[in-house]
């Protein structure tokens, strides 16, 4: 198992469009390894492929208290979403200290290969729902600052920016 680095807003390679995986072979089971140890390492609750330079569609998740309920999902389709929304703060191990309120919908269904490569389907609401939300976004290219005003976005991306050059002097 190895940590991968994580690309930081407003990193361009943020806005790939991710590739489904084709076959749960060696090489993607390595990748969910090393993508769960940069996950709990980072103390995330979720870590979409796109976010370490990996663009295929595989999200790694674990919204558990315990950290050991880990959940992979490969080339999720969004089934259902309730017509129900609720607005939280997000945040995103991309856009390291910020976090603000984005509205997603209240409880979703996905449908998913698992890690061993076995389809399921996944009913979530809560905290799991709105995490499974925010990382599908990154499969697309879509970090969650995209949701908010422009004036916000480009404030966050300055502070970025700047946190970004402060580390490298
Ligand atoms: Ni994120």
């Amino acid at each position: 198992m190895a940590q991968l680095p994580i690309l930081r807003y407003p990193d361009p390679r943020l806005h790939t469009v991710a590739k489904p995986v084709q076959a749960v072979d060696p090489r993607i089971r390595m990748l969910i390894s090393d993508m769960q140890e940069t996950m709990y390492e980072a103390q995330g609750i979720g870590l979409a492929a796109t976010q370490v330079d990996a663009h295929v569609r595989l999200i790694v998740i674990d919204v558990s208290e315990e950290r050991n309920q880990p959940l992979v999902l490969i080339n999720p389709v969004l089934a259902w979403a309730s017509e129900e929304r609720v607005k939280g703060d997000e945040g995103c191990l991309s856009v390291p200290g910020i976090y603000d309120g984005v509205e997603r919908a209240a409880a979703v269904h996905v449908t998913a290969l698992d890690g061993e490569g076995q389809s399921r389907t996944i009913e979530a609401e809560g905290l799991l729902a709105v995490c499974i939300q925010h990382e599908m976004d990154h499969l697309l290219g879509k970090v969650f600052v995209e949701y908010l005003s422009p004036l916000k976005r480009n404030r966050i991306k300055a502070k970025m920016l700047k946190q970004i050059k402060e580390e490298r002097a």
